[in-house]
């Protein structure tokens, strides 16, 4: 695994093997504000202060929880982040990752790293197997639960998640995360509300969301995309480019 820096000086993890990389190369944290905190509406929950709970395809390095994390903890409001990640990378290489992106916040990314690494199979003793699942709590407003499971074979409660953030590799790596069968479990554990984000526009994945009872709508995407998608199973009327009204942190 190797720590890529982005073009807005923002870092990320290359896959050699797959060749794939955890954020957009053109802007790590660019694409985790935009794409996801945004364009989700998580953003705007979090800043009028409506507890909000999302669920996360592709954990990664962990760095789109902190992103959230950071303005949850700005405006003091509950956030409840579901993640699965089949594959945990190292506590180190996701600590190394984090502290780059988010120096200000060291227990946040320290609070991540540890969640990654205590269900990562190599940092634990030989005779113990990693943990699955842990549940964590920053504070008493902020939960991780993060679960080592491929998101294919894991279902969720009905109706649980106000945003959903599908971040997988690629089709052309991961097609079965794209696909309708799986995007009608995310759907049953959507409100009629929720908003899927995704960096995702390719035609057979719109087709899939259709199938699997999402409308969606396609925004202008950051520097290297031209569009990205919001799904929700409402009609997509009320969508609106929440990134205009963009705030940093
Ligand atoms: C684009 S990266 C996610 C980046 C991440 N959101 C971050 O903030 O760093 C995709 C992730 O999906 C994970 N993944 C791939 N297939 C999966 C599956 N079937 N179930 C759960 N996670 C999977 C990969 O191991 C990888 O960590």
């Amino acid at each position: 695994m190797q720590l890529l820096k982005t073009d807005d000086g923002s870092y990320t993890l290359l896959d050699p093997e797959q060749q794939e990389t955890y954020h957009s190369k053109f802007g790590a944290r660019t694409e985790s504000d935009q794409v996801y905190l945004h364009n989700s509406g998580v953003y705007h929950r979090l800043q009028a202060q409506q507890p909000t709970s999302v669920l996360e395809i592709g954990f990664g390095t962990g760095f789109n929880f902190v992103h959230t994390a950071q303005h949850a903890l700005k405006w003091n409001c509950e956030l409840h982040y579901t993640a699965c990640e089949m594959l945990p990378v190292s506590r180190e290489i996701a600590l190394e990752v984090l502290t780059h992106n988010a120096p200000e916040a060291n227990d946040l990314c320290e609070f991540t790293a540890d969640a990654i690494g205590s269900i990562a199979p190599e940092n634990r003793p030989a005779d113990q197997p990693p943990k699955q699942s842990v549940n964590l709590a920053l504070n008493s407003r902020t939960h991780l639960h993060l679960h080592r499971v491929d998101a294919r074979s894991h279902s969720w409660p009905g109706a649980a998640f106000d945003a959903i953030y599908l971040d997988a590799f690629s089709k052309k790596n991961n097609p079965s995360l794209w696909s309708a069968d799986f995007l009608k479990k995310l759907r049953a554990a959507s409100r009629p509300d929720t908003r899927l984000a995704t960096y995702c526009v390719n035609g057979e994945f719109r087709t899939a969301l259709t199938a699997a009872g999402f409308s969606f709508r396609k925004l202008p995407g950051p520097k290297g995309k031209r569009e990205v998608l919001v799904a929700t199973p409402l009609p997509t009327d009320q969508i609106v480019d929440q990134y205009q009204q963009k705030t940093d942190i």
